[in-house]
């Protein structure tokens, strides 16, 4: 079972500059709320309420005004800085003293994900006791992702980073579930030949012991892209035609922390005051009417 998860929310978003030169990329907004509530409520839905969030240094700041360390949604936020993007796995170096002896959920600050029974699904990636678990879902642009390819028992044979060519069109989403020994395979990996320990050597350390599985999120899933500036339009306009149809909030923590049964109302009350005369407010305010 897994308690406790990590958000990496580092990197330079250089792709992004100039928008990133003074605010970290993951509080940039997507549609109405800063990106890293998507990644965030994707934990706080998987039942994770035990949370490291790791942050470029000198940022630290900027994340705690909007996240000061999860009291207001019943869990529990702590910070790490990342001196530099030494690559993905570098989040069970820092997190060592945070996992200690348990498994652990990474998912990356950047990735946004979206779809019918995705509760029900992290649910059951959480079950995790041994090995590791990747998501899986296809893509048209392979080369920017890690690709797996897999048998026809849903058994990945092979996980290759951005190849330039293949013939699988299988990502490995930013969303990662891991036994224990997750520090420990962390700390032999060796920087690639781009100065960064990558994540899919981490992976192939469980491949090889087979110890690695899948799951799929489905074609009605939506795992979308928030690289560049485009794709943050893009990933906008997904949540903001969805949010005006539905009348539904995607990535409200206050409404997943209530369901849960985490909050009360009167943290809804001391939200909407945090939040102050917004849209978001209007949408608690509804919320707390319903119940
Ligand atoms: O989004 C899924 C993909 O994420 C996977 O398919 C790839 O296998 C995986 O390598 C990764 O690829 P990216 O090219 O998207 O990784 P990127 O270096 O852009 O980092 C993703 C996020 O993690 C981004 O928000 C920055 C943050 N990051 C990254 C590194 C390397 C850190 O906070 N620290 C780091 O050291």
């Amino acid at each position: 079972m897994i308690k406790k998860g990590i958000i990496l929310a580092g990197g330079n978003g250089t792709r992004m500059s100039p928008l990133t030169k003074a605010v970290n990329k993951q509080l940039l907004p997507i549609y109405d709320k800063p990106l890293i509530y998507y990644p965030l409520s994707v934990l706080m839905l998987s039942g994770i309420k035990d949370i490291l969030i790791i942050v470029n240094k000198g940022q630290l700041n900027q994340f705690k005004k909007i996240l000061p360390n999860g009291n207001n949604l019943g869990i529990k936020i702590t910070y790490a800085e990342q001196s530099h993007p030494r690559g993905l796995p570098d989040a069970f170096v820092i997190g060592k003293k945070f996992i200690g002896n348990n498994n652990v959920a990474l998912i990356l600050g950047d990735n946004f994900f979206y779809g019918q029974s995705l509760t029900k699904k992290l649910k059951n990636c959480v079950m995790l006791n041994r090995g590791a678990k990747v998501i899986l879902h296809p893509v048209n642009n392979t080369s920017s992702y890690g690709i797996a390819t897999i048998n026809k028992k849903n058994k990945i044979i092979k996980i290759v980073e951005k190849p330039k060519k293949t013939s699988s069109n299988l990502a490995v989403t930013g969303l990662y579930f891991f036994d224990k020994n997750v520090v420990k395979y962390s700390e032999s990996l060796k920087p690639s030949r781009r100065k960064e320990i990558e994540i899919v050597d981490l992976l192939n350390k469980y491949k090889r012991r087979n110890k690695l599985s899948a799951e799929f999120l489905g074609r009605g899933g939506a795992w979308l892209d928030t690289g560049s500036i485009k794709d943050f339009y893009d990933t906008s306009a997904f949540v903001s035609a969805l949010e005006k149809r539905q009348g539904l909030k995607i990535a409200c923590l206050e409404e997943i922390a209530i369901k849960n049964k985490w909050i009360n109302k009167k943290n809804i009350v001391e939200a909407i005051k945090f939040y102050g005369k917004c849209d978001y407010s209007l949408y608690l305010l509804k919320l707390l009417k319903q119940k």
